[in-house]
């Protein structure tokens, strides 16, 4: 079985690609540049669902027949901001998607919130499976806090500034190891 996975985004490949060959799972794991690269797809939708639904089904719709195709929408909740960044994580602080200006905007909105208990967040990733016969869609979440300044310099995204339940180290901090155990994307898969 082939399975093409729906993405651009080189840490969100080199995350799933690690765990499904760690899963030992007898598929052949595989990149949409082997197809000529993600089309460009307009995340118009509102839910991490829909998107990632919109992404295989983008790869799959230039890709061959009898293959899947495993796309990942993500992105962090913020309870205090009503769950924004969410579905608008990537783009939030506007076009070009900027990592460190997504992480200056969300620290200049919750400036002034210093109660820990009201800086409550959770990663969620949605991955959609579609093939011959299949469209399904799988979540997962972490639970943790927003920091007031970033730490460490693994990850990417917003990982320096979210420390998980699990951990007093930040996603930037901690491992790719320990972040393919507790990690939203872990848990979808
Ligand atoms: P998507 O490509 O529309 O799914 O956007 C995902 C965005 O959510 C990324 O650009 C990051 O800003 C954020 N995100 C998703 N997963 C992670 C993660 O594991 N660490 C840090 N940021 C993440």
């Amino acid at each position: 079985m082939n399975v093409y996975l729906a993405s651009g985004n080189e840490h969100k490949l080199r995350e799933l690609r690690a765990a499904l060959e760690k899963a030992g799972l007898s598929c052949r794991v595989l990149s949409a540049n082997e197809i000529g690269g993600m089309p460009e797809v307009d995340e118009t939708e509102d839910t991490f669902e829909a998107n990632a639904l919109l992404k295989a089904e983008a790869l799959r719709s230039v890709g061959p027949t009898y293959a899947f195709f495993l796309a990942d929408d993500s992105g962090i909740e913020i309870d205090f901001l009503g769950g924004r960044p969410g579905v608008r994580s990537a783009r939030y602080a506007g076009e070009p998607c900027d990592d460190e200006a997504n992480n200056d905007k969300v620290l200049a909105e919750m400036a002034e919130v210093a109660d820990p208990a009201k800086r409550r967040c959770r990663f969620r990733c949605v991955l959609a499976l579609v093939g011959p016969g299949l469209s399904e869609t799988f979540s997962g979440s972490c639970e943790g806090v927003l920091l007031h300044e970033l730490r460490g310099s693994g990850g990417f995204g917003y990982d320096p500034l979210f420390q998980p339940d699990e951990s007093p180290r930040t996603f930037a901090e901690i491992s790719s190891e320990e972040k393919a155990r507790i990690s939203h994307r872990a848990r979808a898969l």
